[in-house]
């Protein structure tokens, strides 16, 4: 999974912006140093996860803030709402 992120990286490159049926917002490639250290802190902490979901007692809860939490930050920004 962690892996995965690095190629997305590679999935929104500089001349992709137009003429694809995307939802992905224009202010990612404005805001592309932010977009990549989103990215970037979603890949750590899914790989941080990995280390303390064993151990959690509230896997719920540690779910939610190594990963969802980041999704969520990523998408309310640069994902178009439904
Ligand atoms: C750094 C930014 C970022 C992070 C982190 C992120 N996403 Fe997204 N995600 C996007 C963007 C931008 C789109 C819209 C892309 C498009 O439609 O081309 C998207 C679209 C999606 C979609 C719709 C895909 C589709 O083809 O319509 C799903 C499902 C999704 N994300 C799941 C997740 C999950 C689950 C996580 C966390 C584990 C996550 N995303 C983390 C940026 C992010």
């Amino acid at each position: 999974m962690s892996e995965n992120y690095k190629v997305l990286i590679d999935l929104f490159p500089e001349n992709t912006q137009e003429g694809f049926d995307t939802e992905a917002l224009l202010t990612i490639w404005d805001e592309k140093e932010d977009f990549n250290a989103l990215m970037q802190k979603a890949s750590d902490d899914m790989i941080k996860l990995t280390s303390v979901i064993e151990d959690a007692e509230d896997i719920r809860g540690t779910l939610k803030q190594f990963m969802w939490s980041n999704c969520k930050a990523c998408h309310s920004r640069y994902r178009e709402e439904h």
